[in-house]
């Protein structure tokens, strides 16, 4: 068996200088320090499971007075605005709370890439102007960018609701003002090029900025390719992760044997055969550890039925849940500072 590893798998660009300030922040924390993050820093459970037993607290919107009112010199709060970036109202509010107390710290950890839209939706914020956001509405990077556009604006989640809203009795009335265009970073290309050939067709005076984030086009185009050449592909990322399930759908569109799976104890194992080429990629916010222990078992697996040894015993075994306590031998494949 052949396992190709996508050069862009796992943590991107954002994702990566995001948990990089988080752990900046808990190698700095004095005691008594709350750390928090608005919101999952990242979209995959195992990662959120290890920041939970670290002792980091997720919070929503409607914790942050109650966490500014508590933070003393005693007990400071440091709270992490994720990749997807948070609400115009949210950020000034971080801020407000920040200049009026020392103790609480925010620190936003944005990706650049979405500031940019943020940028250019307040720029283009009139009343002659018709915001038209492609992406999906209740994502917290959608529900950001709303936020910073002042006008009349719309969401779609793709060209054929565009279309729709766009035709003379549709949703939209543009009438005589300007549209403008952006896409959500994650965006899928294809899905993107059919909205912006849909508006230009209608409206010449069209305003679209190209939004969508080139390692998401790279990492899709990368997904199409390899699904042309292997037998069997597997997505590694979290099911509630916006870009690990357009990847998904990307491969799975050129190959019916496409499997999305979170963590390890989900791999399609029974699926595998000895001789097949098999493609592993993962979404943006897939820890480097969690794909190498995705092919390090596969490589194992099939190591040993080519051996001879049975493929189902081997199955059963590498599926072997581990409880606390138990002596276990293996192979380290990642150390962080709370985990191995
Ligand atoms: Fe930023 Fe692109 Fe990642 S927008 S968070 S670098 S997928």
């Amino acid at each position: 068996m052949k396992i190709t590893v996508a050069t862009n798998a796992g943590f991107c660009f954002g994702v990566k200088r995001a948990t990089d300030r988080l752990e900046e922040a808990l190698a700095q924390a004095r005691a008594g320090e709350t750390i928090a993050t608005l919101g999952h820093l990242i979209h995959n459970e195992s990662y959120n499971e290890g920041l939970r037993r670290r002792g980091v607290l997720t919070v929503s919107d409607s914790d942050l007075p109650a966490l500014a009112a508590g933070a003393n010199a005693e007990h400071p709060v440091t709270v992490l605005v994720r990749a997807h970036g948070c609400t115009k109202e949210t950020e000034e509010l971080l801020n407000r709370y920040a200049a009026e107390n020392p103790y609480f710290r925010p620190i936003d950890c944005t990706c650049p890439y979405v500031k940019k839209i943020h940028r250019i939706a307040k720029e283009n914020s009139a009343p002659d102007k018709v915001l038209l956001l492609i992406g999906s509405e209740t994502h917290p990077e959608v529900v950001g960018i709303l936020s910073w556009f002042e006008g009349e604006k719309y969401v779609f989640p793709d060209a054929q609701t565009l279309n729709l809203a766009l035709m003379p009795n549709g949703a939209v009335r543009i009438d005589k003002k300007t549209p403008v265009m952006v896409a959500q970073t994650t965006l899928n290309l294809v899905n993107w090029n059919e909205c912006q050939k849909k508006l230009k067709s209608i409206y010449t005076n069209a305003i679209i900025f190209d939004t969508i984030c080139s390692v998401t086009e790279t990492r899709q185009n990368e997904a199409v390719l390899m699904s042309r050449n292997v037998d069997m592909m597997v997505v590694i990322g979290g099911k509630n992760s916006s870009n690990t399930n357009k990847l998904y759908l990307t491969a799975k569109r050129n190959l019916a044997e496409t499997y999305l799976a979170e963590n390890t104890t989900e791999l399609p194992l029974d699926r595998l055969r000895p001789h097949m080429k098999v493609g592993i990629t993962a979404g943006a916010s897939t820890p480097s550890g969690i794909i190498e222990e995705v092919k390090h078992i596969m490589e194992n697996l099939i190591d040993t039925v080519s051996a001879g040894e049975d493929f189902e015993g081997m199955l059963e075994q590498s599926l072997k849940t581990i409880s606390t306590g138990e002596t276990i031998k293996g192979t380290i494949t990642g150390i962080s500072s709370g985990e191995i």
